[in-house]
């Protein structure tokens, strides 16, 4: 749990702390991290306009390759300043609406005639969805997909777009079967994404820190754990006003900074893996000693202590208070 919270925390940490153009696309029917970035003005408008996801994925059906997705797009969004500044950072939308679920039924109906098992019309859907999100490559540094809550055709198209995905869940005890079978579903489809599980609405208890070992021992670890904390249920709700950060997150600023850094190092990780795996030149991803240091299992220690100290500093902070 915490889809949308940890995409409202990557796409502000990448606009805000790592410069990028960023795009969202909320493939949620719940419309969740559309309200969140855009309001309900602008969401509204968004959808009498046919801006949203469920008419991009309609549109392109026939032609998946060659849609010009930019109709779909909502600009300017979320409500904060780069810091010190009155300029708003580059975060995009495609949002969501409840249309979203019929779309998934009329892709269903285009589709059931032509392909003879179920399962290669399910497989041509999200093959079409997959293709269509990723004519969004090169036209943004970072394109984020919030998903649903069950696994829908466009979530699976999603993820078979994706170069990374991002896996949060509560470490209640249901969390390592959760995990588990998603992770073996997700092997079973070949999809090529690379996957890292995240614990979200952490507390102190010693039972939340069992499942996380469990969980991290076996599909490996984003080096931090996001605390359950008020500032980020504050966070996600949309202010009419532009913010500054400080206003906007609160106590929380620290973890979307946290998040923003770990996640570049994991996606770093990868790479360089990747690289040594085809025996190619290492120039990107230096292996000298300063790679290892930066990346070593040292460093992620270091890491995962800071988030456990900053959960103990945010609860020192118990004075601010959300004004959006
Ligand atoms: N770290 C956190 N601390 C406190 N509250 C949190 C945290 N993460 C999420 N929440 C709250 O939990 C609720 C569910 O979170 P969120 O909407 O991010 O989950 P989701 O996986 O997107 O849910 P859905 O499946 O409905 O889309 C929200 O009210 C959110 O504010
Ligand atoms: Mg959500």
């Amino acid at each position: 749990m915490g889809k949308t919270t940890i995409t409202m925390m990557l796409a502000y940490g990448f606009a805000l702390y790592g410069n990028k153009k960023v795009l969202i696309i909320d493939l949620d029917a719940q419309a969740s991290s559309s309200l969140c970035f855009l309001g309900a003005e602008r969401w509204l408008k968004a959808k009498s306009d046919g801006r949203h996801a469920g008419d991009m994925f309609i549109n392109a059906f026939g032609d998946d390759k060659n849609i010009d997705i930019s109709n779909f797009i909502v600009k300017d969004g979320g409500d904060v300043y780069l810091s010190g500044t009155q300029t708003k950072p580059h975060i995009d939308v495609i949002p969501s609406s409840s249309e979203l679920d019929d779309t998934e039924r009329g892709m269903l109906y285009m589709m059931s005639n032509s392909k003879p098992t179920l399962e290669e019309v399910f497989f041509e859907i999200e093959q079409k969805v997959a293709n269509i999100i990723r004519t969004a490559k090169g036209k943004y540094d970072v394109v984020l997909l919030d998903c649903p809550p069950g696994l829908s055709c466009a979530a699976w198209g999603g993820l078979r777009s994706a170069d990374y995905a991002v896996i949060p869940y509560t470490p209640d005890p249901t969390a390592e079967d959760n995990i588990r079978s998603l992770m073996r579903n997700i092997a079973l489809r070949d999809i090529e994404a690379k996957l890292c599980p995240l614990a979200n609405r952490v507390t102190n208890s010693g039972s939340n820190q069992l499942v996380i070992s469990a969980i991290e021992d076996e599909f490996g670890s984003l080096g931090l754990q996001i605390p359950s904390k008020q500032a980020l249920v504050n966070a996600n709700q949309y202010s009419e006003e532009t913010l500054s950060p400080y206003m906007k997150f609160g106590p929380a600023r620290v973890l979307i900074e946290n998040l923003h850094e770990a996640t570049l190092h994991w996606i770093q990780r990868v790479a360089a893996s990747e690289t040594v795996e085809k025996g190619e030149e290492t120039s990107d991803y230096p292996q000298n000693s300063t790679y290892n240091e930066a990346y070593s299992d040292d460093y992620l220690d270091e890491q995962y202590d800071n988030s456990l100290e900053s959960l103990h500093d945010l609860d020192e902070e118990p004075s601010y208070e959300y004004n959006g």
